[in-house]
């Protein structure tokens, strides 16, 4: 589908794509983790509408540094971020959310196209009329997929000069480092040579700041985990009795990784399309991983993956980078 020439344009274009697969991949994915050793869930699965209200809520917990350090860092080095993009970029962001990140970009860099890749459509699409409504003349191109997995996207009729892909918020820290050289692959293919690509990644640093940000006072990273549960029942018709489970989180250091798993309280079982699933007390499902990284590591392994580290942003405190990558 070509999205026409912005010229003389009143009103950007926007449009959806829906490119997920069909649900019974959630219950695939279910039916393969529970069945393994060690029970596993893979995480993309948190973002239901309830979960994504839950992530905005840890967004803002004060023991949750993440977001509003990457969000001081972009505040502060917009300027260099803007030049170091340039003009008439079309930016593809992973992973949108509610989109509160990318306004400061649209701001500044003034993309020609705008091309949110996010596996919540709903989410996607209200925050994409949100940007519409504060940047009138912004084409959009919404795409509903998992970024996770091999994506060719439409190519889009518009003078771009080049393709930039953003991805904020240290979600490549969800990805195993092996994944992770696979998706920056995966990036370094979709934004072609001289594409960029700008992302924040959340630093190694002390184990209590790290156990904290992970189980927080309030307990929304505790609800936030344990909201995958209540999806399964909703959705798969499974019959976890949700509160004899609890939330455990810590950061190993040994992996430079955040752990998180849901545990089961009791003995207990559970159905899931016909299938009985056995849960012993203490036993655990792992529900997340949340890699950490020093400078250097990242460097090398962006560097392993095809793109030249031109510039790496950082607070005064070092807790979190934001790095400017060039496609080799
Ligand atoms: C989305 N991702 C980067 C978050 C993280 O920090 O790994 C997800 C999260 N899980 C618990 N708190 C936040």
């Amino acid at each position: 589908m070509a999205v026409p020439a912005a010229v003389e344009q009143q009103q950007g274009i926007v449009r959806f794509y829906d490119f997920l697969p069909e649900r019974r991949t959630f219950l695939e994915d279910v039916l393969l983790g529970l069945s393994r050793a060690q029970k596993t869930i893979p995480p993309k699965y948190f973002y239901d509408a309830a979960g994504s209200q839950l992530f905005e809520r840890i967004c803002e917990l004060p023991e949750y540094y993440p977001t509003r350090t990457e969000m001081a860092i972009m505040n502060a080095c917009i300027g260099e971020i803007a030049q170091f993009i340039g003009p008439s970029v079309q930016l593809m962001e992973f992973g949108s959310g509610a989109g509160v990140k990318t306004r400061l970009l649209i701001e500044h860099v003034k993309p020609l196209l705008y091309v949110p890749i996010e596996i919540d459509g709903a989410t996607m699409q209200a925050a994409a009329a949100d940007l519409s409504a504060r940047f009138p003349l912004l084409n959009i191109a919404g795409i509903t997929a998992d970024y996770s997995r091999h994506l060719v996207l439409p190519e889009f009729v518009l003078p771009i000069s080049k393709k930039v892909a953003y991805f904020p918020g240290s979600s490549i820290g969800n990805f195993t480092p092996e994944e992770a050289s696979e998706f920056l692959r995966r990036a370094r293919r979709m934004v072609g040579s001289g594409g960029l690509l700008l992302i924040g990644v959340d630093l190694k640093k002390d184990k209590a700041t790290l156990d904290a940000a992970y189980d927080d006072a309030a307990g929304v990273t505790a609800k936030f985990n344990l909201n995958l549960l209540t999806r399964i029942n909703r959705e798969l018709g499974a019959e976890f009795q949700v509160s004899r489970w609890g939330h455990k989180a810590f950061y190993d250091e040994e992996q430079g990784r955040i752990e998180m798993h849901l545990v089961s309280r009791f003995a207990q079982f559970t159905r899931i399309a016909g299938q009985r699933f056995d849960f012993a007390p203490g036993e655990t499902i792992h529900t997340e991983i949340s890699c950490k990284y020093s400078v250097d590591e990242f460097a090398a392994m962006s560097k392993s993956s095809g793109f030249s580290c031109d510039h790496t942003w950082t607070d005064e405190r070092g807790m979190f980078a934001v790095f400017g990558m060039m496609a080799i």
